[in-house]
Protein backbone atom coordinates (compact mmCIF):
# COMPACT_ATOMS: atom_id res chain seq x y z
CA UNK A 1 0.00 0.00 0.00
CA UNK A 2 1.73 3.21 -0.86
CA UNK A 3 1.43 6.13 1.62
CA UNK A 4 -0.60 9.64 1.21
CA UNK A 5 2.68 11.25 1.08
CA UNK A 6 4.08 8.77 -1.82
CA UNK A 7 0.79 9.38 -3.37
CA UNK A 8 0.92 12.65 -3.08
CA UNK A 9 4.20 13.06 -4.43
CA UNK A 10 3.56 11.16 -7.43
CA UNK A 11 0.97 13.71 -8.24
CA UNK A 12 2.83 16.38 -7.82
CA UNK A 13 5.65 14.66 -10.22
CA UNK A 14 2.90 13.65 -12.56
CA UNK A 15 2.05 17.54 -13.27
CA UNK A 16 5.26 18.30 -14.10
CA UNK A 17 5.65 22.12 -14.90
CA UNK A 18 1.64 22.61 -14.28
CA UNK A 19 0.55 23.58 -11.02
CA UNK A 20 -2.04 21.83 -9.76
CA UNK A 21 -4.46 23.10 -7.35
CA UNK A 22 -4.91 22.50 -3.55
CA UNK A 23 -8.47 21.08 -4.19
CA UNK A 24 -7.49 18.99 -6.90
CA UNK A 25 -5.20 17.30 -4.55
CA UNK A 26 -7.57 17.01 -1.48
CA UNK A 27 -10.27 15.36 -3.77
CA UNK A 28 -7.59 12.69 -5.20
CA UNK A 29 -6.29 11.45 -2.06
CA UNK A 30 -9.32 12.26 -0.09
CA UNK A 31 -7.97 14.14 2.60
CA UNK A 32 -8.65 17.71 3.99
CA UNK A 33 -6.61 20.95 2.46
CA UNK A 34 -5.25 21.80 5.51
CA UNK A 35 -3.94 18.02 5.74
CA UNK A 36 -2.33 18.44 2.29
CA UNK A 37 -0.87 21.71 3.48
CA UNK A 38 0.85 19.97 6.29
CA UNK A 39 2.24 17.31 3.95
CA UNK A 40 3.62 20.19 1.84
CA UNK A 41 5.32 21.68 4.69
CA UNK A 42 7.14 18.19 5.69
CA UNK A 43 8.26 17.72 2.25
CA UNK A 44 9.89 20.71 2.44
CA UNK A 45 11.47 20.00 5.62
CA UNK A 46 12.52 16.48 3.79
CA UNK A 47 14.34 18.22 1.24
CA UNK A 48 11.58 18.62 -1.37
CA UNK A 49 11.42 21.90 -2.85
CA UNK A 50 8.09 22.80 -3.73
CA UNK A 51 6.17 26.26 -4.85
CA UNK A 52 2.88 27.11 -3.60
CA UNK A 53 0.89 29.98 -5.79
CA UNK A 54 -2.38 31.47 -4.56
CA UNK A 55 -5.28 30.65 -6.63
CA UNK A 56 -2.86 27.88 -8.91
CA UNK A 57 -1.42 25.57 -6.50
CA UNK A 58 1.57 23.85 -6.11
CA UNK A 59 4.21 22.57 -8.27
CA UNK A 60 7.44 20.15 -7.49
CA UNK A 61 10.71 21.49 -8.33
CA UNK A 62 13.04 19.95 -7.19
CA UNK A 63 13.45 16.46 -5.31
CA UNK A 64 15.89 15.96 -2.23
CA UNK A 65 19.21 14.51 -3.38
CA UNK A 66 18.90 11.08 -1.70
CA UNK A 67 17.59 7.59 -2.91
CA UNK A 68 14.12 6.68 -2.46
CA UNK A 69 11.54 5.13 -5.00
CA UNK A 70 10.40 8.69 -5.64
CA UNK A 71 14.04 10.43 -6.65
CA UNK A 72 14.34 7.23 -8.91
CA UNK A 73 11.43 7.61 -10.42
CA UNK A 74 11.23 11.59 -10.81
CA UNK A 75 12.04 12.04 -14.56
CA UNK A 76 12.71 8.37 -15.50
CA UNK A 77 12.24 8.42 -18.86
CA UNK A 78 11.06 4.47 -19.16
CA UNK A 79 7.76 2.05 -20.31
CA UNK A 80 8.40 -0.83 -18.20
CA UNK A 81 11.75 -0.79 -16.26
CA UNK A 82 11.04 0.96 -12.44
CA UNK A 83 7.90 1.57 -12.34
CA UNK A 84 7.73 -0.40 -9.19
CA UNK A 85 11.12 0.49 -6.96
CA UNK A 86 11.57 -0.80 -3.46
CA UNK A 87 13.80 1.58 -1.71
CA UNK A 88 15.70 0.08 1.59
CA UNK A 89 17.84 2.60 3.96
CA UNK A 90 19.44 -0.71 5.12
CA UNK A 91 19.04 -4.56 4.15
CA UNK A 92 21.45 -7.48 4.11
CA UNK A 93 20.94 -7.72 0.20
CA UNK A 94 18.58 -6.34 -2.17
CA UNK A 95 18.58 -9.70 -3.94
CA UNK A 96 16.69 -11.45 -0.73
CA UNK A 97 14.12 -8.82 -1.32
CA UNK A 98 14.16 -9.08 -5.04
CA UNK A 99 13.09 -12.54 -4.77
CA UNK A 100 10.28 -12.07 -2.31
CA UNK A 101 8.95 -9.50 -3.92
CA UNK A 102 8.71 -12.24 -7.09
CA UNK A 103 7.32 -14.28 -5.03
CA UNK A 104 4.71 -12.17 -4.65
CA UNK A 105 4.30 -11.05 -7.79
CA UNK A 106 6.40 -8.57 -8.31
CA UNK A 107 6.38 -6.65 -11.96
CA UNK A 108 8.70 -7.39 -14.66
CA UNK A 109 11.32 -4.50 -14.14
CA UNK A 110 10.31 -3.84 -10.36
CA UNK A 111 13.49 -2.38 -9.33
CA UNK A 112 14.92 -2.99 -5.31
CA UNK A 113 17.37 -0.41 -4.09
CA UNK A 114 19.30 0.42 -0.98
CA UNK A 115 21.48 2.56 0.71
CA UNK A 116 23.09 0.23 2.50
CA UNK A 117 23.34 -3.67 1.98
CA UNK A 118 25.00 -5.32 5.41
CA UNK A 119 25.55 -9.24 3.94
CA UNK A 120 25.76 -8.19 0.07
CA UNK A 121 25.98 -11.58 -1.73
CA UNK A 122 28.28 -11.53 -4.85
CA UNK A 123 29.25 -14.80 -6.88
CA UNK A 124 30.61 -18.10 -5.86
CA UNK A 125 29.32 -17.10 -2.08
CA UNK A 126 32.01 -14.52 -1.92
CA UNK A 127 30.86 -11.52 0.14
CA UNK A 128 30.20 -7.87 -1.78
CA UNK A 129 30.96 -5.10 0.19
CA UNK A 130 28.23 -2.26 -0.02
CA UNK A 131 29.19 0.60 1.94
CA UNK A 132 26.74 3.35 2.86
CA UNK A 133 25.59 5.80 0.39
CA UNK A 134 29.11 5.04 -1.58
CA UNK A 135 27.85 2.94 -4.23
CA UNK A 136 24.51 1.38 -6.33
CA UNK A 137 23.50 -1.82 -4.68
CA UNK A 138 20.67 -2.81 -7.18
CA UNK A 139 18.31 -6.12 -7.86
CA UNK A 140 16.35 -6.25 -10.54
CA UNK A 141 13.23 -8.46 -11.47
CA UNK A 142 12.54 -9.98 -14.89
CA UNK A 143 10.38 -12.06 -16.43
CA UNK A 144 11.51 -12.93 -19.51
CA UNK A 145 10.05 -15.03 -22.14
CA UNK A 146 12.94 -17.33 -23.29
CA UNK A 147 14.26 -20.80 -22.44
CA UNK A 148 16.03 -21.08 -19.06
CA UNK A 149 19.26 -22.02 -20.71
CA UNK A 150 19.18 -18.58 -22.49
CA UNK A 151 19.53 -16.68 -19.11
CA UNK A 152 23.35 -16.35 -18.99
CA UNK A 153 22.73 -14.06 -21.81
CA UNK A 154 21.15 -11.29 -19.75
CA UNK A 155 24.15 -11.68 -17.92
CA UNK A 156 26.35 -10.23 -20.41
CA UNK A 157 23.82 -7.84 -21.54
CA UNK A 158 23.83 -6.58 -18.05
CA UNK A 159 27.57 -6.20 -18.23
CA UNK A 160 27.30 -4.43 -21.55
CA UNK A 161 24.95 -1.88 -20.08
CA UNK A 162 26.80 -1.30 -17.35
CA UNK A 163 29.43 -0.80 -19.39
CA UNK A 164 27.82 1.79 -21.67
CA UNK A 165 26.99 4.14 -19.20
CA UNK A 166 30.27 4.07 -17.46
CA UNK A 167 32.08 4.98 -20.46
CA UNK A 168 29.70 7.39 -21.66
CA UNK A 169 29.52 9.27 -18.17
CA UNK A 170 33.00 9.00 -17.04
CA UNK A 171 34.15 8.69 -21.00
CA UNK A 172 36.71 5.82 -19.62
CA UNK A 173 36.71 2.78 -21.42
CA UNK A 174 35.85 0.44 -19.19
CA UNK A 175 36.93 -3.76 -19.75
CA UNK A 176 34.41 -6.77 -18.82
CA UNK A 177 36.20 -9.77 -17.23
CA UNK A 178 34.25 -12.68 -18.29
CA UNK A 179 31.70 -13.60 -17.36
CA UNK A 180 30.53 -10.00 -15.60
CA UNK A 181 32.94 -7.93 -13.82
CA UNK A 182 34.02 -4.56 -14.76
CA UNK A 183 36.69 -3.59 -14.68
CA UNK A 184 38.33 0.31 -14.93
CA UNK A 185 42.08 0.38 -15.28
CA UNK A 186 42.23 -3.54 -14.60
CA UNK A 187 40.09 -3.22 -11.14
CA UNK A 188 37.18 -4.44 -10.92
CA UNK A 189 34.35 -1.30 -10.23
CA UNK A 190 31.02 -3.92 -10.51
CA UNK A 191 29.72 -7.01 -10.50
CA UNK A 192 26.71 -9.08 -11.07
CA UNK A 193 25.15 -11.99 -9.87
CA UNK A 194 22.45 -13.60 -12.20
CA UNK A 195 19.66 -15.88 -9.96
CA UNK A 196 16.89 -17.57 -11.10
CA UNK A 197 13.34 -19.33 -10.35
CA UNK A 198 12.91 -21.63 -13.33
CA UNK A 199 10.97 -25.43 -14.39
CA UNK A 200 12.62 -27.11 -17.28
CA UNK A 201 11.64 -24.85 -19.93
CA UNK A 202 9.72 -21.81 -18.14
CA UNK A 203 11.34 -18.96 -16.49
CA UNK A 204 9.46 -18.13 -13.20
CA UNK A 205 11.60 -14.69 -12.99
CA UNK A 206 15.25 -13.92 -13.32
CA UNK A 207 16.77 -11.20 -10.64
CA UNK A 208 19.92 -9.55 -11.82
CA UNK A 209 21.31 -8.39 -8.89
CA UNK A 210 24.16 -5.24 -9.76
CA UNK A 211 26.65 -3.66 -7.53
CA UNK A 212 28.74 -0.47 -8.48
CA UNK A 213 31.22 0.67 -7.04
CA UNK A 214 30.46 4.83 -7.18
CA UNK A 215 32.12 7.09 -3.98
CA UNK A 216 34.19 5.03 -2.47
CA UNK A 217 37.60 6.35 -1.50
CA UNK A 218 40.30 3.65 -1.57
CA UNK A 219 40.06 3.22 2.46
CA UNK A 220 36.19 2.23 2.50
CA UNK A 221 37.40 -1.16 1.00
CA UNK A 222 38.76 -3.72 3.40
CA UNK A 223 42.41 -4.17 3.38
CA UNK A 224 42.22 -7.34 1.29
CA UNK A 225 40.45 -6.10 -1.94
CA UNK A 226 42.16 -2.62 -1.72
CA UNK A 227 44.39 -3.59 -4.42
CA UNK A 228 42.16 -5.25 -6.64
CA UNK A 229 38.84 -3.01 -6.27
CA UNK A 230 38.22 0.63 -7.66
CA UNK A 231 35.17 2.94 -8.06
CA UNK A 232 34.17 5.91 -10.62
CA UNK A 233 35.38 8.50 -8.19
CA UNK A 234 38.76 7.05 -7.56
CA UNK A 235 38.66 6.84 -11.38
CA UNK A 236 37.91 10.14 -11.79
CA UNK A 237 38.38 12.17 -9.10
CA UNK A 238 35.02 13.46 -8.79
CA UNK A 239 31.56 12.50 -7.08
CA UNK A 240 29.19 10.88 -8.59
CA UNK A 241 25.32 11.30 -8.33
CA UNK A 242 23.61 7.93 -7.05
CA UNK A 243 19.94 8.66 -8.42
CA UNK A 244 21.02 10.08 -12.05
CA UNK A 245 23.50 7.08 -12.89
CA UNK A 246 20.83 5.00 -11.61
CA UNK A 247 18.28 6.54 -14.04
CA UNK A 248 20.83 6.14 -16.97
CA UNK A 249 21.44 2.64 -16.10
CA UNK A 250 17.62 1.64 -16.24
CA UNK A 251 17.20 3.58 -19.44
CA UNK A 252 20.04 2.09 -21.05
CA UNK A 253 18.78 -1.49 -19.67
CA UNK A 254 15.36 -1.33 -21.36
CA UNK A 255 16.56 -0.14 -24.50
CA UNK A 256 19.28 -2.71 -24.73
CA UNK A 257 16.93 -5.71 -23.04
CA UNK A 258 13.84 -4.85 -25.73
CA UNK A 259 16.51 -5.23 -28.63
CA UNK A 260 17.99 -8.59 -27.64
CA UNK A 261 14.01 -9.68 -27.09
CA UNK A 262 13.61 -8.78 -30.62
CA UNK A 263 16.56 -9.40 -32.35
CA UNK A 264 18.13 -11.91 -30.12
CA UNK A 265 21.95 -12.12 -28.89
CA UNK A 266 24.06 -10.95 -31.82
CA UNK A 267 24.23 -7.65 -30.92
CA UNK A 268 25.09 -8.10 -27.15
CA UNK A 269 27.88 -10.75 -28.07
CA UNK A 270 29.58 -7.71 -30.33
CA UNK A 271 29.10 -5.35 -28.11
CA UNK A 272 30.58 -7.70 -25.06
CA UNK A 273 33.09 -8.74 -27.41
CA UNK A 274 34.56 -5.04 -27.98
CA UNK A 275 35.09 -4.27 -24.22
CA UNK A 276 35.93 -7.86 -23.30
CA UNK A 277 39.23 -8.05 -21.40
CA UNK A 278 42.15 -9.97 -22.75
CA UNK A 279 40.66 -11.22 -25.74
CA UNK A 280 43.17 -12.68 -27.90
CA UNK A 281 45.33 -13.14 -25.11
CA UNK A 282 46.65 -15.78 -22.90
CA UNK A 283 44.79 -16.35 -19.64
CA UNK A 284 44.55 -19.18 -16.84
CA UNK A 285 41.16 -20.35 -16.81
CA UNK A 286 39.90 -22.30 -13.23
CA UNK A 287 36.99 -24.04 -13.33
CA UNK A 288 35.42 -26.40 -9.75
CA UNK A 289 37.83 -29.35 -11.52
CA UNK A 290 40.99 -27.86 -12.78
CA UNK A 291 43.00 -25.03 -13.70
CA UNK A 292 44.92 -24.34 -17.30
CA UNK A 293 46.48 -21.95 -19.34
CA UNK A 294 44.61 -20.92 -22.85
CA UNK A 295 44.31 -17.88 -25.49
CA UNK A 296 41.17 -16.15 -25.03
CA UNK A 297 39.38 -16.18 -28.51
CA UNK A 298 35.76 -14.56 -27.57
CA UNK A 299 32.53 -15.52 -26.53
CA UNK A 300 30.29 -17.77 -28.05
CA UNK A 301 26.46 -16.88 -29.73
CA UNK A 302 24.95 -18.29 -26.47
CA UNK A 303 27.43 -16.79 -24.08
CA UNK A 304 29.81 -19.09 -23.11
CA UNK A 305 33.75 -18.53 -22.97
CA UNK A 306 35.95 -19.49 -25.63
CA UNK A 307 38.94 -21.00 -25.61
CA UNK A 308 42.01 -22.09 -27.06
CA UNK A 309 44.05 -24.59 -24.76
CA UNK A 310 47.80 -24.99 -25.64
CA UNK A 311 47.40 -28.04 -27.07
CA UNK A 312 45.13 -26.13 -29.97
CA UNK A 313 41.64 -27.50 -28.93
CA UNK A 314 38.88 -24.79 -28.70
CA UNK A 315 36.69 -25.66 -25.99
CA UNK A 316 33.72 -23.71 -24.59
CA UNK A 317 33.04 -22.93 -20.76
CA UNK A 318 29.92 -22.07 -19.08
CA UNK A 319 31.05 -21.42 -15.89
CA UNK A 320 34.39 -20.85 -13.91
CA UNK A 321 36.59 -17.98 -14.01
CA UNK A 322 39.88 -15.79 -15.67
CA UNK A 323 42.83 -14.46 -14.61
CA UNK A 324 45.80 -13.84 -16.18
C1 LIG B 1 30.11 -10.36 -8.08
O1 LIG B 1 30.88 -9.70 -8.77
O2 LIG B 1 30.54 -11.30 -7.39
C2 LIG B 1 28.66 -10.02 -8.06
C3 LIG B 1 28.34 -8.90 -7.10
C4 LIG B 1 26.87 -8.52 -7.09
C5 LIG B 1 26.55 -7.51 -6.03
C6 LIG B 1 25.14 -7.02 -6.10
S1 LIG B 1 24.85 -5.60 -5.10
C7 LIG B 1 23.14 -5.73 -5.37
C8 LIG B 1 22.81 -7.20 -5.31
N1 LIG B 1 22.60 -7.60 -3.94
C9 LIG B 1 23.53 -8.47 -3.53
O3 LIG B 1 23.58 -8.98 -2.39
N2 LIG B 1 24.37 -8.75 -4.52
C10 LIG B 1 24.05 -8.00 -5.72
Amino acid sequence: MQSTRNKLIKLLAASKDDYISGQLLSEKLNISRSAIWKHMEKLKKDGYEIEGKSNQGYRMIRLPDKLSENTVQWGLNTQWIGKSIIHKTSTPSTQIIAHQAAQNDALHGTVVIADEQTSGRGRMSRQWHSTKQKGIWLSLVLRPNISPYLAPQLTLLTATVLADVIYSVTKIRPQIKWPNDILMHSKKTAGILTEMQAEQDQIQYVVIGMGINVNQAKNDFPDIIQTKATSLKIETNQTWDIVKLIQEILVTFEQSYDTYIKNGFPHIKNKWESYGFKIGKTIWVKTLQEEFKAIFSGIAEDGALLIKTMQGETKQLYSGEINW
